[in-house]
C-alpha cells in the first residue's frame, strides 16, 4: 500500500509488511531508516477515540445547540449546523508527536552526516550544478522537511511523505500533515507544496523557493482503494471508532453499490418517505436524518437515503427554496458511507426492482410516526419504509425519536462531518495568511435593521464602534479576518489603517470557474455547474472564523444586545 512514499493510510500504517517495505526502500541509510520508523509510531492517529459530550447525551441535552425549544420543535432560524466534528475536542495525544526542527535537522543529520558534509564541500560539484535533483535522496528530503519547518511558524508537523520529483528538474513536490498550532479543533490538515531546489558549485543543496497551498499535486496520493461502506458488517463496533477528518485529501464520495444479488437479498433495509423536512433549515435536516440514520443503526439496517437535499430559502440567494442540491455538497459523504451502512435511494430501487419478485423481497410498511423503533426490532421483511403524510408537525422524521424512543436511538452524530471540500477552502484561505490571523464575527444585516430586537447592533457594529471594541484585545498591524453577512464591504474601509483586513470574496478564486472545487462539485454533479451558495458561504466564511487565533464574536463581544432578539439572552 505505501510503496514507500506518500502516507500511509490509517488502517495500513502498522501492519509489518508496510514496514518493512519501507526499510527496504531506504536500505543502505540506517539512522534514516530509524527516522522513518520513529514518525510513523509517532503519528499514528488513535482510531478509539472518544468524542466529549454532549454528543452522547440524550436529546434533551442537544436543545440548546440546536437552537430548539424544550419539545423539540424548530425555531425556523438561518444558523449553520453543528456536525460531529465540532464536538470533538482536540487532544494533542490522539494526533502524535509533533516533529520539530530538531527531529528533522538537528539529531539526525548533524550526527550522521556531518562528515560527510564537510567531505562535499572539498568536493566540486561545478559540472552537477544544472543536473536534475534527486528528490528520492535522503538529504534531499532533510533539507526540505528543514525548510518547512522553518517557514511555517504557525502550524505543527506531523507527519511528513517522501518528496517526489516536480515537473521539471529542479523541483520536488512533497506533503505534509498539520495543525495550526492553536487549533482546538479535532481536525488534520494535508498540504502538498512544491520546492525548487538549488546545487551550488561546492556540492550544498538549497531551498530556493516554497509554492504556494496545495502547489505540489505530485505528491498528492489518492488513498488506497477502500472497501465500498456497504461491504462492512453493519454497526456496531465501528461506531466507536471516531478518526479524525484529514482536510486536503483526495475526495472519494461516489456512490456506495451493492456487489451481488445475494448480498442485496441478505441485507436489511430502511427507508423513510415523504415528510415536511424538505426544505426546513438544515438543524431541522440534520435532527431529522440523525433520528433516521440512529434507527437504522438500532435496528441494524442498511439506511436508504435520498441524497437529494432541498436547500431553505433562508440560505439562498434567491430567496426561494432550492431544490437539486446534493448531501455531498455540504458534508463528507465519504466518511458517512465508510462508517455506516448507507445507500442512495436510486441505487436501491434500481437494484429492488430487478431482483424483488424473483427473490421474494419483501416490505414493512409503516405510516405512524407512534409505532417505535422498539416496535420494528423483531421485524424480518427485507424492507422497513416508514412513510410520513402531509400534516405538520407530525409528518417530521425526527418525531420517531422523540418519547419512549429518546433514550433508545442514539444520534449518530459522530458520523456527519462537514464536507472536505469545503474544508479544504477553509484551509487554503487560512494558509493564505499563514494561520497567523485574529478574527471578528460582524453581524449586521436584517438584526441590524431591526432596531426594536437588537437595539443597540447597529451602532455597536459600526466601524468607529468595531475600532474601539478591538482596540484592547487585536494589535496593530494584525491579519484580520472579519466574516460578516454586511454585502458592502467597504463599510469597514476605516479599519484598514489599522489592521490587514481579509473578507471572504478576496479568496473567491478558490470557488469561481477555474477551481478545483468548481471542476470536482461539476463532475459530482453529473457535469452541471454547482452554485458556491449562501450554506456554503456562511460555513467557509464561519469556519475561517474559527481558525482565527483570537475570535472575537458579535453578541457578547461586541454588543450587549441578545443573539435571538431583545430579552433572549441566557444567563
Ligand atoms: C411545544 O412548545 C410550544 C411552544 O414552546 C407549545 O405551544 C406546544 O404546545 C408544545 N408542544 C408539545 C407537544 O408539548
Ligand atoms: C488526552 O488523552 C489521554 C489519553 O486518552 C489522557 O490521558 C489525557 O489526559 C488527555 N489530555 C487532555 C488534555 O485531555
Ligand atoms: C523538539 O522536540 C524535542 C522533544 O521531542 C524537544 O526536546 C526540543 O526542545 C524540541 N525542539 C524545538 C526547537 O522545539
Ligand atoms: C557553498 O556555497 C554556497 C553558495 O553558493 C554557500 O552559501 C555555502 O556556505 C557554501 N558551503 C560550503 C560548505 O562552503
Ligand atoms: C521549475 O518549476 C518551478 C516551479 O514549479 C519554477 O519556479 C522554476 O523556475 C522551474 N525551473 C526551471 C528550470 O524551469
Ligand atoms: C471510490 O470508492 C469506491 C468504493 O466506495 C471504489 O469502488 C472506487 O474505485 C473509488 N474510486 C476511486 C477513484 O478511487
Ligand atoms: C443488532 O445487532 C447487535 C449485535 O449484533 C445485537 O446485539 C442487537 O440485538 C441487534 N439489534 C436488533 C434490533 O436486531
Amino acid at each position: 500500500m505505501m510503496q514507500g512514499r506518500g502516507f500511509p493510510t490509517r488502517s495500513s500504517s502498522f501492519r509489518p509488511e508496510n514496514l518493512g517495505q519501507n526499510a527496504l526502500a531506504i536500505i543502505g541509510n540506517l539512522f534514516f531508516t530509524f527516522f522513518v520508523i520513529a514518525v510513523l509510531v509517532f503519528t499514528v492517529i488513535a482510531a478509539t477515540y472518544e468524542p466529549e459530550d454532549p454528543l452522547f447525551h440524550p436529546s434533551t441535552k442537544m436543545t440548546n445547540f440546536l437552537t430548539s425549544t424544550s419539545n423539540a420543535t424548530f425555531v425556523s432560524d438561518s444558523t449553520l449546523a453543528k456536525t460531529g466534528e465540532d464536538f470533538m475536542v482536540a487532544n494533542e495525544t490522539v494526533f502524535g508527536s509533533v516533529i520539530n526542527a530538531t527531529d528533522v535537522g538537528g539529531t539526525i543529520l548533524s550526527e550522521n552526516t556531518e562528515g560527510e558534509v564537510e567531505k562535499k564541500g572539498e568536493r566540486d560539484c561545478s559540472g552537477e550544478v544544472d543536473k536534475a535533483v534527486d528528490c528520492t535522496d535522503p538529504e534531499v528530503f532533510h533539507l526540505m522537511m528543514s525548510a518547512a519547518i522553518d517557514r511555517f511558524k504557525d502550524i505543527h508537523f506531523y507527519r511528513f511523505g517522501k518528496p517526489v520529483r516536480g515537473y521539471n528538474d529542479s523541483s520536488c513536490h512533497m506533503a505534509w500533515r498539520f495543525r495550526p498550532k492553536e487549533g482546538k479543533r479535532a481536525s488534520l490538515y494535508k498540504d502538498y507544496r512544491s520546492f525548487v531546489i538549488a546545487r551550488s558549485a561546492n556540492c550544498t543543496l538549497s531551498v530556493v523557493s516554497i509554492g504556494d497551498y496545495h502547489s505540489g499535486g505530485k505528491a498528492r496520493k489518492r488513498r488506497p482503494h477502500q472497501k465500498a461502506g456497504f461491504e462492512k458488517t453493519p454497526m456496531a463496533e465501528d461506531d466507536k471508532n471516531v478518526a479524525v477528518q484529514v482536510v486536503g485529501e483526495v475526495v472519494n464520495d461516489t456512490l456506495p453499490v451493492v456487489e451481488s444479488e445475494r448480498s442485496f437479498d441478505q441485507g436489511r433495509y430502511l427507508l423513510y418517505q415523504g415528510g415536511g423536512d424538505r426544505c426546513k433549515s438544515m438543524d431541522h435536516y440534520l435532527w431529522s436524518f440523525m433520528c433516521a440514520l440512529g434507527e437504522a443503526q438500532y435496528l441494524n439496517r442498511t439506511l436508504v437515503m435520498d441524497l437529494s437535499i432541498c436547500l431553505s430559502s433562508v440560505y439562498t440567494k434567491s430567496g426561494l427554496d432550492e431544490e437539486g442540491k446534493d448531501f455531498r455538497f455540504y458534508f463528507d459523504f465519504e466518511h458517512l458511507k465508510e462508517s455506516a451502512s448507507v445507500l442512495d435511494q436510486g441505487q436501491f430501487w434500481s437494484d429492488w426492482n430487478k431482483w424483488h419478485q424473483k427473490d421474494g423481497l419483501s416490505i414493512s410498511l409503516v405510516d405512524d410516526f407512534r409505532v417505535t423503533p422498539m416496535k420494528m426490532a423483531g421485524v424480518k421483511d427485507t424492507l422497513i419504509m416508514r412513510k410520513f403524510g402531509s400534516v405538520e408537525p407530525d409528518n417530521y422524521w425526527y418525531r420517531v425519536c422523540e418519547g419512549e424512543a429518546e433514550s433508545v436511538i442514539q444520534r449518530p452524530w459522530h458520523l456527519i462531518w462537514k464536507s472536505r471540500r469545503l474544508m479544504d477552502i477553509v484551509s487554503a484561505i487560512a494558509a493564505r495568511m499563514n494561520w497567523d490571523f485574529d478574527s471578528v464575527h460582524v453581524v449586521r444585516g436584517e438584526k441590524a435593521r431591526n432596531l426594536e430586537q437588537w437595539p443597540n447592533l447597529a451602532a455597536d457594529t459600526s466601524p468607529e464602534a468595531l475600532l474601539s471594541s478591538l482596540q484592547d484585545k487585536v494589535d496593530d498591524g494584525r491579519n484580520l479576518y472579519i466574516a460578516t453577512d454586511e454585502t458592502d464591504i467597504s463599510f469597514f474601509d476605516p479599519l484598514k489603517d489599522k489592521y490587514s483586513t481579509h473578507f471572504l470574496d478576496e479568496y473567491n478564486s478558490l470557488w469561481d470557474e477555474t477551481s478545483e472545487w468548481y471542476s470536482e462539485m461539476k463532475n459530482l454533479n453529473n457535469g452541471a455547474a454547482v452554485e458556491f451558495d449562501g450554506y456554503m458561504r456562511a460555513s467557509v466564511d464561519t469556519e475561517v472564523f474559527l481558525r482565527g487565533k483570537k475570535q472575537i464574536e458579535t453578541f457578547n463581544d461586541l454588543t450587549r444586545d441578545c443573539k435571538n432578539g431583545i430579552n433572549t439572552c441566557s444567563s
